[in-house]
């Protein structure tokens, strides 16, 4: 039986890449941290075939002790201080957990495990203002962000392992990868449950910052089959996953509230603009300057190809089909909210 060890296994990629690996027949050990009150965010449901170690990715001692414990074939390096605008707030946690923790994985690696294979989580934000579109394994990098600096020492120091000791250490460039598990405060998920709780008049509207920019959004369940395709092959390497389509911030809010049966009609422009319901005239969608960055990433555009033809991964579920699930599962929980409240 073939042993992982997962780093962010509570979060939304270690949850689906968790199920994934247990489907395979492998024992799953999983990275967690110390809080007062227990949480196994998105593992929840499948908590009792896990194995969970207390550690941090800021304190190399407890790694060294997971690595030890888990013996593993394979670790996954998928935790870090992973929202963007927090990274202007918080800069040195987000460059400790997100740059040096990577590190500090590594040299865990090295002590313990030194032939375990290594999957690094490395983004699509080191491209930030892009320096050609679409954006491949060989596009200059230029982040714009702390965090998107933090994951970019992260991306070079698993190469630098690679070249240096020989490891077996990849870095997967994914674009952004959204679910019904993301974070309520990424952009997607924000506008998914805000417009269900919109529709079940728990909320008046949704509050967003830059409707212009541009993402690549693919599928996370989609997306972590890529990064266990990524250690099973014969020699180490970086790969781009994305889907090779881009849209707004704008038009994911027209999708999602279409989902949710309502039409929004933007009236005005820039920073004033509203989203107005077609059919009520009520304001769904309001812009909130207070929600701009002090520097954004204005466009992604993935290239797969080399995923394609090296790994075969194929982007399974269309964007429309993804935005459906994400606001049929908001649905759900907005109905549950009523039925807390008694309405
Ligand atoms: P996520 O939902 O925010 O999960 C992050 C995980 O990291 C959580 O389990 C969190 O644990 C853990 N973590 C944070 N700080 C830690 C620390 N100091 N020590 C140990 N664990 C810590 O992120 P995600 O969307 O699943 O993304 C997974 C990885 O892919 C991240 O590295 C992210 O930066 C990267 N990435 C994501 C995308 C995307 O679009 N989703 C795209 C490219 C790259 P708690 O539960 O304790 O907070
Ligand atoms: N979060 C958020 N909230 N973003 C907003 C809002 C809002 O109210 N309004 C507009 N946006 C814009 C942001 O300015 C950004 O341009 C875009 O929506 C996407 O923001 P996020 O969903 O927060 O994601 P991100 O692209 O910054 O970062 C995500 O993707 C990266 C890969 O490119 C995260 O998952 C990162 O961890 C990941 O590396």
């Amino acid at each position: 039986m073939k042993r992982a060890l997962i780093t962010g296994i509570t979060g939304q990629d270690g949850s689906y890449l968790a199920e994934l690996l247990l489907e395979e027949g492998y024992e799953v050990y999983g990275i967690w941290r110390r809080k007062s009150v227990i949480d196994y965010g998105n593992v929840d449901h499948i908590k009792e075939r896990l194995t969970f170690i207390y550690a941090d990715m800021t304190d190399v001692v407890s790694l060294i002790a997971a690595v030890k414990a888990s013996r593993p074939d394979e670790v996954y390096n998928l935790a870090a201080q992973s929202f963007v605008a927090t990274s202007w707030e918080q800069p040195i946690t987000t460059a400790d957990i997100d740059a040096l923790g990577v590190t500090n994985l590594l040299e865990a690696i090295r002590i313990a495990a030194p032939e375990a294979r290594f999957y690094q989580a490395s983004t699509s934000e080191m491209f930030g203002l892009v320096r050609e579109t679409p954006q491949t394994e060989g596009t200059p990098f230029y982040p714009r962000s702390p965090y998107g600096v933090a994951k970019l020492y992260g991306h070079w120091i698993t190469k630098n392992y690679r070249e240096s000791y020989g490891m077996y250490a990849c870095s997967g460039i994914l674009f952004n990868h959204e679910s019904e598990r993301r974070g309520k405060e990424f952009v997607t998920r924000k506008i998914t449950s805000g417009a269900a709780r919109v529709k079940a008049g728990l909320q008046e509207r949704v509050e967003l910052g830059n409707l212009e920019a541009k993402r690549d959004w693919g599928y996370a369940r989609d997306y972590v089959k890529a990064m266990r395709l990524m250690l099973r092959q014969e020699k180490a390497d970086d790969y781009v996953i994305a889907t090779g389509e881009t849209r707004s911030v704008r038009e994911f809010a027209e999708t999602a509230f279409k989902c949710a049966g309502m039409e929004i009609e933007w009236r005005g422009s820039g920073i004033n603009e509203t989203g107005v319901d077609a059919e009520t005239g009520e304001t769904r969608v309001r812009v909130n300057p207070a929600l701009f960055r002090p520097a954004e990433v204005d466009l992604l555009l993935g290239n797969p190809a080399k995923a394609e033809s090296k790994l075969g991964w194929m982007r399974e579920t269309p964007f429309e089909e993804m935005v459906r699930r994400m606001v049929a599962n908001d649905e759900e929980l907005a109905r549950r909210e009523l039925a807390a409240k008694g309405r």
